[in-house]
């Protein structure tokens, strides 16, 4: 494992994964290949850019092109494919699925096709715990619980699991997955729970909660996610997938309470909304099986939040540029009515 092709490499945890490896490994060279949605920034790996420039490359393309995909892999010689692009946010996933299908199951597909018509070492899909659906109190997922996904982005993740699987089954292609858990973390888009409410926050705007707020999540710093993906991908065994996680759930309205008080922000703040239609109440992840690779969480829930809303009071500069754009179109059409018939 020498050339790395890290697709979606300028989303949130591409770009967390891409400095995490550069750091580590002195003679790895990462191709990020990247369409750039609204999700994706070359501001996410400025720094990057600066300091490793002669490791690093940056190709912009679309993971559902063949003809781009097939390009950079020859001019690359990649031998390790570790897939990040995707359309991530469930909400979106409701309002338009048709990017979905087309990037994180077509796109998946075409992926896998270059990684057997270049016989690479490796190739590791990024997937996540809301494959599994909502899952009952006392449960927590296993890698080998059937699949029930309930949302457009959930179910096209779903199927990119699927296929990832049936070519390991089919061709041999040696793949592996994780399925993370929600990170938290620098350079997270803010239409994501913690950045949007930190910085609406810091802006003494509303935080836009969705129902009762008594809904969980296993929240976990970003780099102990891309250090769980880095011990799969040396440590994995081919065929597998691994869940990552904490194992510890938190309530958004728990994970909101401790937003305000590290910003000094009252609870007034806080509305509840009009939930998002067939919300998943819990994600719960047994990690049994990456811990016994030798990976551990390293940060609890009150450190990950604490470095978490430090790093978007220091970083303004990142945040409010993206929060000036477009962002205000899609905010205003999610949450316009939303807050209007809002209770705090
Ligand atoms: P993100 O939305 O911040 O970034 C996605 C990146 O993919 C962007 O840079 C975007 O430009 C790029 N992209 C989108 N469509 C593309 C295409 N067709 N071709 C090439 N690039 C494309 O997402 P993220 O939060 O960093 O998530 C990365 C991966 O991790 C995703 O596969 C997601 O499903 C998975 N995941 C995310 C979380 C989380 O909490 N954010 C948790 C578990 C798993
Ligand atoms: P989100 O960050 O969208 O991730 P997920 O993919 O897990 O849904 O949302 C995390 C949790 O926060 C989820 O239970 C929905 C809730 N939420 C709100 O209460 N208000 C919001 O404005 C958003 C975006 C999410």
């Amino acid at each position: 494992m020498r050339k790395l092709l890290i697709t979606g490499g300028a989303g949130f945890i591409g770009s967390n994964f891409t400095r995490y490896m550069l750091e580590k490994y002195s003679d790895y060279q990462l191709v990020i290949f990247d369409k750039l949605t609204y999700a994706g920034n070359l501001d996410n790996l400025k720094d990057v850019e600066a300091q490793y420039g002669d490791r690093y490359a940056f190709v912009r393309g679309d993971i559902a092109d063949p003809a781009a995909v097939d390009a950079v892999m020859q001019a690359h010689e990649v031998d390790t494919i570790v897939n990040f692009a995707a359309e991530t946010h469930v909400d979106r996933s409701l309002m338009e699925p048709d990017a979905f299908i087309r990037t994180d199951v077509y796109g998946t597909y075409v992926l896998l096709e270059a990684a057997n018509k270049y016989g690479v070492e490796r190739y590791h899909q990024v997937s996540t715990d809301e494959v599994y659906g909502e899952i009952p109190a006392g449960h927590s997922s296993l890698e080998t619980d059937p699949l029930h996904a309930r949302s457009p982005y959930s179910a096209s993740k779903a199927g990119g699991d699927l296929l990832c699987l049936a070519y390991y089954t089919s061709f041999d292609t040696p793949v592996t997955l994780t399925r993370g858990s929600n990170n938290i973390g620098p350079y997270q888009y803010p239409e994501k729970v913690v950045p949007l409410f930190v910085t609406n926050a810091i802006d003494d705007e509303p935080l836009p909660l969705y129902g009762d707020g008594r809904q969980m999540r296993d929240y976990q710093y970003v780099l102990d996610h891309c250090e769980g993906i880095d011990v799969v991908l040396h440590r994995g065994k081919v065929g597998e997938v691994y869940n990552l996680g904490t194992g510890v759930e938190t309530e958004n309205i728990v994970m909101a309470h401790a937003i305000l008080d590290l910003l000094d922000k009252p609870y007034s703040l806080l509305r509840h909304v009009t939930d998002r239609p067939g919300h998943d109440r819990r994600y719960s992840l047994n990690v049994d099986k990456i811990r016994a690779l030798g990976w551990e969480s390293r940060h609890s829930f009150d450190e990950a939040i604490a470095q978490t809303v430090r790093w978007y009071v220091d970083n303004q500069w990142w945040w409010r540029k993206i929060k000036s754009g477009d962002y205000k179109e899609y905010y205003k059409k999610w949450y316009g009515q939303r807050l209007a018939g809002a209770g705090s």
